[in-house]
C-alpha cells in the first residue's frame, strides 16, 4: 500500500459505493487520501461517502459523483472535473462491474446479458482508462477490476469475455503509460464475498469454491485488504498480486509472453 507521509493522494473510484470499490475507500481515505467517489447507484452511494474516515486535510472534502461508467462522456466529465477541482490526479480504481447469469448455460445467454455486460465490465474500463491516462503523469497508478474469469474460461460467458478484456486493455495501456512512469495494472480476484456474489445459486458457489485454493469465500474486510497491504512492495497505490494465490496454480496459463 503506498505511503502518503507528507501529500494528500487524489485518488478515483467507481464501484466505490459496495463490496470491492467501498472496502478500497475506506482503506485509502484511512490513509490519507483524499477520493473522488463514482458509482451508479446514487443513494449507497452518498451513504458510502459519509462512511469515510477522513483525516484534518480531507475532512468534508471527499466527493461522490453519480456516473455510468458506460457512458464516455459522463465518465470524461467527472475525471475532467476531479482533476480542475483539486488540481492533480494521483490514482484511480476502476471497479465498477456487475455479473449476469442465470446459471442456465450458454445457450441461454441473452443479447441484453451480453450488451450489458460487455458495456459495464469492458466498455467502463475502457472510458475510465482513456480520461485517466490522459490527466495522470508520472509515479501515478490505475488499478482495474479483471477477475480470475479474465485467465480462465470460467463464470458466464459475456463476463468471461469481459473480463479478458480489462486483462488485454491492461496490458496494453501499461506498454505506453509506462514511458511517463505511470503505472496500470488489474487484479484479478477469485471468489470474494460482496453483494455481486451474495446473489449466486448455491450451485455456483459450490462450483466456484471447489476451484479456489482457500475453499472458501475471500472477504473484504480481512483478506482482500490485508494481502493488498502485506503484498505492497513499491510506492503503489494499491496492487493485489497477492490475490492471483487464491487461483489454483493448475489453472494459471502460461505467460502470454511467451506464448505463440
Ligand atoms: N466479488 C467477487 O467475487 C469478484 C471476483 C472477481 C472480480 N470481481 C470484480 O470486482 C469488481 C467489484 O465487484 P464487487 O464484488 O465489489 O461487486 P458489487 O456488486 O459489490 O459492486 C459493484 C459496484 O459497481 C457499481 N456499478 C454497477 N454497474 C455500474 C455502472 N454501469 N456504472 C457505475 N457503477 C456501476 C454497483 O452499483 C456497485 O456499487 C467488479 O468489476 C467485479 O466484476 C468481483
Amino acid at each position: 500500500m503506498a505511503s502518503f507521509e507528507g501529500k494528500v493522494n487524489e485518488i478515483a473510484i467507481t464501484g466505490a459505493a459496495s463490496g470491492i470499490g467501498l472496502a478500497i475507500a475506506q482503506i485509502l481515505a484511512s490513509r490519507g487520501a483524499l477520493l473522488a467517489l463514482a458509482d451508479i447507484n446514487e443513494a449507497a452511494l452518498n451513504t458510502a461517502k459519509d462512511s469515510l474516515p477522513s483525516t484534518p486535510d480531507t475532512a468534508n472534502k471527499h466527493a461522490a459523483t453519480t456516473v455510468r461508467v458506460e457512458d464516455s462522456a459522463a465518465v470524461s466529465n467527472w475525471i475532467e472535473q476531479t482533476k480542475s477541482h483539486y488540481g492533480r490526479l494521483d490514482g484511480a480504481v476502476n471497479m465498477a462491474g456487475v455479473y449476469r447469469d442465470k446459471g442456465t448455460g450458454w445457450t441461454n445467454v441473452t443479447d441484453d446479458d451480453w450488451e450489458t455486460t460487455i458495456s459495464v465490465n469492458a466498455r467502463g474500463v475502457f472510458n475510465c482508462l482513456r480520461v485517466q491516462l490522459k490527466h495522470m503523469g508520472e509515479g501515478g497508478s490505475i488499478v482495474s477490476a479483471a477477475s480470475v474469469a479474465g485467465r480462465i474460461g470460467t463464470g458466464s460467458g459475456p463476463y468471461c469475455a469481459s473480463k479478458w478484456a480489462v486483462v488485454g486493455m491492461t496490458q496494453s495501456a501499461a506498454r505506453e503509460a509506462g514511458e511517463k512512469g505511470l503505472r496500470v495494472n488489474c487484479v484479478a480476484p477469485g471468489f470474494i464475498e460482496t453483494p455481486m456474489t451474495d446473489v449466486f445459486s448455491v450451485k455456483a458457489k459450490e462450483t466456484g469454491l471447489a476451484k479456489q485454493c482457500l475453499h472458501r469465500m475471500a472477504q473484504v474486510s480481512g483478506d482482500v485488504l490485508e494481502d493488498s497491504l502485506r503484498s505492497a512492495r513499491r510506492q503503489a497505490l494499491c496492487d493485489f498480486p497477492a490475490l492471483l494465490a487464491y487461483e489454483r496454480e493448475k489453472e494459471t496459463p502460461a505467460d502470454p509472453s511467451t506464448a505463440g
